[in-house]
C-alpha cells in the first residue's frame, strides 16, 4: 500500500514488483481524470514504468480521453484494426462477426518482446490497453525493466554500446519474422526504417536505458549479421526475473506503460477456445537521444 510519503495521492498504490509496475486504484476512469490527478498518475507512471487500473467500465471515448492527457495519440498505419470510431484506437481481437473464436491469432507480433513505435522516428510514449474479454489461460502481459537492462550490463558492455545505433524496421518484424499480416506497399512507404539510439537517456527521468526489441533490425555501420547477432544477445540480455513483471488479465483491466524504458511482449493463447479482445492506443513521445 502506499508508503507514507504517498500519503497525500488521490489514489492507493500497490507496487506488483520490486523492480517495476504499480496498481493504481480509487481512479474512475470513465468519470474523466482532472488536471491534479492526472499530474500524480504521470508521476507514477515515470515512477513504476507500469500502471495498471482494476476492472472498471471504460467507454472507448474515456480511454482516448485518458490517452490525450499523456500527449498527441497515434493514428496507427495498419489501419485495417481501427476501432470503435476512433482511429486512435487499435482493436485486438479473435472473435468472428458472432463473438466466437475464429481459429486465428490478430498479431502475432506482439509475441515478441518490443517496444511499441520504435520502428517510427517519433517513438511511442505511453501505450494504453483496455482488456474487454480476455482468455482463462495465456494471452498475458509481461514488461521487462531497459533502464535496469541497461545497469545490469558490465564496463566492457557498455564501452562496446555507448555510441551504436540500431535500424528498426516494421517491415522486417511483421513480414520477414512473422511471416504475417504485410505491410501494403503504401504502408511501407509511409514508414521507412529509422535509426536510433541502441542506449537512450529517458527525457523525463534521465536515466539511461536499452533501446532494442524486436523492430531493431541491424546496426548501423556493422555487417548485418553482425548486427542481427548483437541484437539478439542484448534483447535476450535484457530480460531477467529481477527485471520483469508479468501480467495475467481479468476483464476490465486498464493498462498504461511506459515504451521508452521498457519492452513488453503478450503470451501465447489458443486461438480455437480462448477469446481476447483488447483495445489500445499509443501516444507519441519524441525522437530518442
Ligand atoms: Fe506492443
Amino acid at each position: 500500500m502506499n508508503s507514507p510519503a504517498d500519503l497525500r495521492l488521490p489514489f492507493a498504490v500497490r507496487r506488483l514488483t520490486p523492480a517495476l509496475g504499480a496498481e493504481i486504484s480509487g481512479v474512475d476512469l470513465a468519470q474523466g481524470v482532472t488536471p491534479e490527478v492526472f499530474r500524480a498518475i504521470y508521476d507514477a507512471f515515470l515512477r513504476y514504468q507500469v500502471l495498471l487500473f482494476p476492472s472498471q467500465e471504460i467507454p472507448p471515448a474515456a480511454q482516448v480521453a485518458f490517452a490525450r492527457q499523456f500527449g498527441e495519440v497515434q493514428v496507427h498505419v495498419m489501419n485495417q484494426y481501427h476501432a470503435d470510431g476512433f482511429p486512435e484506437l487499435y482493436r485486438l481481437s479473435n472473435l468472428d462477426e458472432h463473438g466466437r473464436p475464429n481459429g486465428r491469432h490478430p498479431d502475432k507480433g506482439t509475441l515478441a518482446w518490443h517496444t511499441d513505435g520504435s520502428w517510427q522516428r517519433v517513438t511511442g510514449q505511453a501505450t494504453i490497453i483496455y482488456g474487454e474479454v480476455v482468455p482463462d489461460t495465456g494471452g498475458e502481459t509481461h514488461f521487462c525493466d531497459m533502464y535496469g537492462a541497461y545497469e545490469r550490463l558490465d564496463a566492457a558492455w557498455k564501452a562496446r554500446i555507448a555510441d551504436l545505433r540500431a535500424v528498426h524496421n516494421l517491415d522486417f518484424s511483421r513480414t520477414r519474422r512473422h511471416g504475417e499480416d504485410p505491410l501494403t506497399e503504401a504502408q511501407r512507404l509511409e514508414k521507412p526504417p529509422v535509426d536510433h539510439p541502441v542506449v537512450r537517456t529517458h527525457p523525463e527521468t534521465g536515466r539511461k536505458c536499452l533501446y532494442l526489441g524486436d523492430h531493431a533490425e541491424y546496426i548501423v555501420g556493422m555487417p548485418y549479421d553482425e548486427g542481427r547477432a548483437l541484437i539478439e544477445e542484448l534483447n535476450a540480455l535484457a530480460v531477467h526475473p529481477d527485471l520483469t513483471c508479468e501480467h495475467r488479465w481479468k476483464p476490465g483491466e486498464l493498462i498504461v506503460w511506459d515504451n521508452r524504458c521498457l519492452m513488453h511482449r503478450a503470451t501465447p493463447y489458443d486461438p480455437f477456445t480462448q477469446r481476447r479482445v483488447v483495445r489500445r492506443c499509443t501516444v507519441l513521445g519524441e525522437v530518442p537521444s
